[in-house]
């Protein structure tokens, strides 16, 4: 156990007299937190309602219903005429290229967002229209998902890692009218040509009986020519190099972002919404295999990230703040954009990589930009540990007063690197534990004030009530491990699975009547403390983004080659956990190196390098019941050659066992 800071902004005490009463009084302690944001209306009714328990009726959170507000205002317009915040900056871009670097203030990203909301106008988006995202770490996407925030449209932004497919099917999941896109971009040494990606999806979304009407391209690479620079501020113009990108232009669909601009009023009256008007889309894995676009609301979802950033990050006006995150997840929705603005902060937008041009540019970002709050994911650190000390000592990271943890549990060893090395024992870590679905921290230590266990992720937030449960569905006190769930509702929980609140009940609400479950495992230690012990559904978490099996597994078996696949976790060294399959080949095909090649691409183009599998091996068969269900339980240990298999009298055809075991895949391929 490492003590806390004695300058902490909240000690233990009153951290468990403030969360007690958060818990027992929510609608008083929220009340309080909402008067510091601007209503347009005051919430006419109660200021929470819900019900969580499936056998009572449908299940529903509703904070603040009936108050008028826009988050884009609160986030803006409130820190530049109110705060008088206007001249703060408010991003730092870096870009991949080191040198590369331009900033925004509050005031000049206003002027942006009111101007390309006029664009979305202009172009027939209104309130409630869907708007697909898909853009790399550059400032207009910032920009872009404000802009729609302003005009009570909801963005759905889709990860640019992710594939043409992948994009395809998130437009048609929640029909988007317009999409939102970049001419191409380097990751480290990579170029990714994403308007080729974008066209596709669209020719995709088009074959399927859905063209999507205009499409906005961001000329970033290109942005040299346009002798502009990515902001009005007064940075010297980039360099970059000077890739030989070839773009095709839609006639009628493609519109260029800097154009558009150019013609646009720099005044936009906000759009007045109701708190529990929809926000924002955003998809993750379903164990089903099609991806859940999980909905937020404006006002629970701006109260709690901008709370949450608040005590989490102990944040002071003086900080800046870098969430290495991607905006295409949530940690990158709610601490790089929502949360830190709601704050008035000013954070780093990096758009690289931490290991280009070389293994210490994390740190020399934090050198450069003085960053006091550092906030990444345990795979990065893993990743990052691997070349040792010196990439890191040879920054002075003087400045660095909190670092975060997010994504997957964080190993111990892990932990003390990033404490010892990163944080020269003077940082308090933060390992937080959230989802995608609870649109903020849940989980976890506030600076200062907890005393940390290495890979903990400790304490609830403020408002949380977490409770662990048995197999029967009763609670646990006390030193337990079971399933992790929440007892009463937080202001940033999901609302709803777009389009399908039926699925949004079956997966989140129908195991325990009464519970939120989370899906995860959790152990609580004598001492209070909560420790995440991973998945319990069939999901993957590979380098902190959840996979689902059956994702993966269809994509395998729309191959012509194979019949069937099953996929199961296995551990890895950085990414904590990687695919390991097992494919069984339909008659005639044979299984070879060209094969494993093709599958693996096949995986890329249909959800993304990241879901790129390290083993993959040939199964004439696999162990199933009797049923006919894949024991993937006994695929996983067949895969770490682990010959406890526990129970098999359940398995239709034993012999299938040894065969796997005998032809395990012994390197990554
Ligand atoms: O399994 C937990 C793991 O990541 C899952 C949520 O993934 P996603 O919705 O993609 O959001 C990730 C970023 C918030 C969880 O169900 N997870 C996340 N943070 C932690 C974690 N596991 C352990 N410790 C954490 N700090």
């Amino acid at each position: 156990v490492l003590p806390p800071r004695s300058s902490a902004r909240v000690d233990l005490q009153r951290y468990r007299e403030l969360h007690r009463r958060s818990v027992e009084e929510p609608r008083e302690f929220w009340g309080n937190i909402a008067k510091e944001f601007y209503w347009k209306t005051a919430c006419p009714g109660p200021f929470l309602q819900y019900n969580f328990d499936v056998t009572k009726g449908k299940i529903f959170t509703e904070w603040m219903k009936g108050a008028t507000t826009n988050i884009c205002y609160n986030v803006l317009d409130r820190n530049v005429h109110e705060k008088k915040l206007g001249d703060k900056v408010a991003f730092y871009w870096e870009g991949n290229e080191p040198g590369e670097t331009t900033k925004i203030t509050y005031r000049e990203l206003l002027v942006q967002v009111c101007q390309f909301s006029n664009v979305l106008r202009k172009q027939g988006i209104q309130k409630g229209d869907r708007v697909a995202i898909y853009m790399p770490m550059i400032l207009e996407l910032v920009v872009a998902m404000l802009a729609c925030a302003r005009l009570g449209a909801l963005h759905s932004i889709v990860f640019a890692g992710f594939s043409a497919e992948s994009l395809c099917e998130r437009i048609l999941d929640s029909s988007c009218c317009l999409l939102i896109t970049t001419d191409a971009f380097y990751r480290g040494e990579k170029l990714v040509n994403l308007k080729e990606l974008a066209d596709e999806s669209l020719e995709k979304c088009r074959e399927k009986g859905f063209p999507v009407r205009c499409c906005i391209v961001v000329k970033h690479l290109g942005r040299a020519e346009l002798g502009m620079n990515d902001s009005p501020s007064q940075s010297p113009p980039v360099k970059r190099p000077c890739p030989d990108v070839q773009i095709c232009w839609n006639e009628g669909v493609d519109l260029w972002w800097h154009e558009l601009m150019q013609q646009a009023g720099d005044e936009c009256e906000p759009e007045w919404c109701d708190a529990e008007d929809p926000l924002f889309i955003l998809y993750t894995s379903g164990s089903t295999g099609k991806p859940k676009g999980v909905v937020h609301t404006i006002g629970g979802y701006m109260l709690y990230v901008a709370t949450t950033f608040k005590y989490v990050f102990d944040f002071h006006p003086e900080d800046v703040f870098w969430c290495t995150a991607d905006i295409g997840w949530i940690t990158g929705h709610s601490y790089v954009t929502y949360g830190p603005l709601a704050n008035g902060a000013t954070s780093v937008l990096f758009e690289g990589i931490p290991t280009y041009p070389d293994e210490g540019r994390l740190w020399s970002i934090v050198d450069k930009y003085k960053v006091t709050k550092f906030y990444t994911a345990p795979t990065a650190i893993r990743m990052l540990m691997k070349f040792g000390d010196d990439p890191v000592t040879k920054h002075s990271r003087a400045s660095l007063q909190v670092l975060g943890t997010v994504g997957e549990p964080i190993n111990p060893e892990a932990w003390l690197w990033y404490h010892r090395v990163v944080g020269s024992q003077r940082c308090p870590i933060v390992d937080t534990f959230w989802q995608t679905e609870t649109g903020g921290h849940m989980l976890t230590p506030l600076p200062g004030a907890t005393p940390m266990k290495p890979g903990s992720a400790s304490f609830p937030f403020f408002g949380v009530a977490p409770a662990i449960l048995n197999e029967s569905g009763e609670e646990l006190e006390g030193e337990a491990e079971g399933y992790l769930v929440f007892k009463q509702p937080w202001p940033g929980i999901m609302r709803t699975v777009y389009g399908n609140h039926t699925r949004f009940e079956t997966t989140y609400f129908k195991k325990f009547p009464g519970y939120y479950v989370t899906g995860d495992g959790c152990r609580r230690d004598q001492d209070g403390y909560y420790w995440i012990t991973g998945r319990i559904d069939d999901m993957l978490n590979v380098s902190g983004h959840l996979l689902s099996t059956a994702e993966v597994e269809s994509a395998l078996v729309e191959h012509e080659a194979v019949a069937e696949a099953a996929v199961v976790g296995h551990p890895h060294p950085v990414k904590g956990e990687c695919l390991y399959c097992f494919v069984t080949l339909c008659d005639g095909h044979t299984f070879s190196p060209t094969l494993t090649e093709e599958l693996k691409k096949q995986i890329r183009e249909k959800i993304g390098p990241i879901a790129t599998p390290d083993y993959i091996q040939n199964a004439p068969g696999l162990p199933k019941t009797r049923s006919g269900k894949i024991m993937r339980r006994v695929l996983r240990k067949i895969a770490q050659n682990d010959h406890d298999l526990g129970d098999t009298s359940t398995v239709a055809d034993p012999s299938v066992i040894n065969h796997l075991f005998s032809h395990r895949c012994l390197t990554t391929q």
